[in-house]
């Protein structure tokens, strides 16, 4: 097959070329993120390769579909970037990487949370500049803690037993109960029940109309006062404007972001040279005890491996069949 590479970063080539099933397509990769603009490049490809933050609208669909693409091919878990109801009706397959080390991502959301309970990424620039003062660098022991775990799949499931394994009770919230999440003691409960009870909560839901801005001015008056929250899952799960409020009135002890709802216009690009005209996210960089990294949490050596196997795996299946088992329905 020949296929377009959106959204591309020399990692994606390297990792794409190093992969055993390369050599059974034609891969060219572009840089530019896939929108209403740069569609025009696909004319010629039998299939797409695409991110979290290319632009799989219904324009862009109509555009792929009249062009001869058959197939999107998201290198990615999430799919609320495509209008999948226009891909259905156009007849385009969306085929994802439904999981790639969910270590990754759960160990980044660790990693966050710790860095934000104590406070490593001023104590980092503390010591650089030979501060070595203390004050206002004091965090929680979290053992004893309580953890609300929102989304209990694969990767809130590891997530859930990592903070098992710092002795935290913990509150789940998701309408499947995982039996491996269940075993390490916690208890399921509705988000309002919980979110009155947890010192840290923690998003591993997936991005849908149903949890869009899950997170709002409602829920947030609800929290106990001085919970950390951490978001690795989608931006849009947070109301980003309610969350700078309830930083404000300390509602929040601290905020930890991998993604942000106006992501796509900021993320994974160089922007230190230009004004960042986006004041909401400006003005969450100001607060001391709110931490970002730009959708970092899957980017481990492991993880990209798989997602380059299973994205050219998924297309041979499909090229060979003309169906795929990681098709998104
Ligand atoms: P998964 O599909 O294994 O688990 C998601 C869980 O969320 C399911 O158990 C589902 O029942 C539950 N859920 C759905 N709606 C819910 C709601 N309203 N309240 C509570 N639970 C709800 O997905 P996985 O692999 O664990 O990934 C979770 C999310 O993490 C993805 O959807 C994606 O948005 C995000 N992600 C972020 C990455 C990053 O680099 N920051 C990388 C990979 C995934």
């Amino acid at each position: 097959m020949k296929i377009a590479v959106f959204s591309t970063k020399s990692y994606d080539e390297q990792f794409f070329k190093a992969s055993k099933a390369s050599s059974a397509h034609e891969l060219v990769f572009f840089d530019v993120r896939l929108d209403e603009k740069t569609v025009q490049l696909v004319v010629g490809f039998d299939a797409i390769c695409v991110f979290v933050n290319d632009a799989i609208n219904a324009t862009v669909i109509d555009r792929l579909a009249d062009s001869g693409v058959r197939i999107i091919a998201m290198r990615c878990a999430g799919y609320n970037n495509v209008d999948l109801i226009r891909a259905k009706e156009r007849g385009l397959s969306i085929v994802r990487v439904p999981a790639y080390s969910p270590y990754a991502v759960a160990e980044h959301a660790v990693a966050l949370l710790l860095a934000l309970n104590r406070h490593l990424h001023k104590a980092y620039n503390r010591v650089r500049e030979g501060n070595f003062e203390l004050s206002g660098l004091m965090g929680l022991d979290l053992h004893g803690k309580t953890v609300c775990v929102v989304g209990t799949g694969r990767i809130g499931a590891i997530f859930a037993q990592i903070m098992h394994g710092f002795g935290c009770q913990l509150l789940a919230v998701d309408s499947y109960q995982n039996p491996d999440v269940l075993k390490l003691g916690a208890t399921y409960m509705p988000l309002e029940e919980a979110l009155p009870q947890s010192d840290v909560i923690s998003l591993h839901c997936p991005l849908t109309p149903e949890t869009k801005h899950l997170i709002n001015h409602d829920r947030l008056v609800r929290m106990k006062h001085g919970v950390l929250l951490v978001n690795t899952g989608r931006g849009a799960l947070i109301d980003t404007k309610a969350v700078i409020a309830a930083l404000k009135s300390h509602i929040l002890r601290g905020l930890a972001l991998d993604v942000y709802e106006e992501e796509d216009k900021l993320f994974f690009s160089d922007h230190s040279h230009e004004i960042i005209s986006d004041d909401t996210f400006m003005r969450l960089t100001t607060f001391p005890n709110v931490l970002i990294t730009g959708h970092q949490a899957f980017f481990t050596h492991e993880a990209l491996t798989q997602i380059a196997e299973v994205t050219l795996g998924n297309l041979i299946e499909f090229e060979k069949t003309g169906k795929c088992t990681n098709e998104v329905k």
